[in-house]
């Protein structure tokens, strides 16, 4: 199986919880909250597999187009979440980051985050990262404008090349590494502003189970329809194993 050294990182649209609960005949919330138990069992069920990187698709910037009510209820969903998952992520040895805005939510999940960011920050056998108001396009543009404001053109040395360093530096400021595996459920086949840049060279898969479905039979099948692809980065044949360590910006290998 082809991932870079820096680890194992699988990305997760979680698609469908709407549909799930319609076809029950139920609100959409509860399929969200549904949903909520299909994380915490991916999560458990991850470091099993070698994942090192989840990433979790959870609100993006859009999702705030959504009816009041949708919206006002996944905010308390989330906010609960981090609460009563706090003890068992630190003591699964989970790292949690959230990534995406972090200025349109209110104060008590911001205070929520920030706890549980800090309780879990010496776990070491997954780093979970949930993307909460999060746009992929506006995290480009972040960091190109933080760039832009904090370097000189001659700390960079060659404007492309170091431009693209210092970006690809600046998209990766957790230290995660490039996407590997992007899975979406639900069916549709869409990346919806997830990770554009960290997904370069990702694998994509597309499944049909709706999300609050998803358990350990379906990672293991991803994982495994992941370990049967040949990874190429652009070339003929797959690179050396030993290339496979700068892989993270395949681009730059010559
Ligand atoms: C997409 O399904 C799902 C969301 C926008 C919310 C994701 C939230 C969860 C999985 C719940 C809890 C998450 C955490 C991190 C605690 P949809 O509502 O768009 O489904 P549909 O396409 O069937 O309408």
């Amino acid at each position: 199986m082809s991932t870079s050294t820096f680890g194992f990182h699988v990305a997760i649209i979680m698609d469908g919880n709407g549909r799930w609960a319609k076809a029950r005949g139920r609100p959409r919330r509860f399929g969200h909250a549904a949903g909520a138990r299909a994380v915490r069992r991916v999560v458990e069920a991850a470091p099993a597999y070698g994942i090192t990187t989840l990433t979790l698709y959870a609100f993006s910037s859009d999702n705030w187009r959504r009816p009041r009510s949708e919206v006002d209820h996944l905010m308390r969903l989330f906010t609960r979440h981090l609460r009563s998952e706090r003890d068992r992520l630190v003591a699964h040895g989970v790292r949690l980051s959230i990534i995406g805005r972090r200025d349109r939510i209110s104060d008590l999940l911001r205070q929520g985050i920030e706890d549980v960011e800090r309780h879990t920050a010496e776990g070491t056998s997954l780093h979970l990262r949930i993307a909460l108001d999060y746009s992929a396009r506006q995290a480009l543009l972040e960091a190109a404008l933080s760039l832009a404001a904090t370097t000189k053109t001659n700390d960079i040395g060659d404007p492309r090349a170091g431009f693209e360093a210092a970006l690809s530096r600046a998209m990766h400021a957790d230290a995660a590494p490039d996407v590997d595996l992007l899975i979406r459920t639900g069916g549709e086949q869409r990346l919806s502003d997830f990770l554009l840049w960290e997904s370069a060279y990702a694998e994509l898969l597309f499944m049909n189970v709706m999300w609050p479905d998803f358990g350990n039979e379906h990672l293991a099948s991803a994982v495994q329809a992941f370990a049967s692809r040949e990874r190429r980065f652009g070339r003929v044949s797959p690179p050396p194993t030993e290339a496979k360590g700068r892989l993270r910006t395949a681009r730059a290998i010559p």
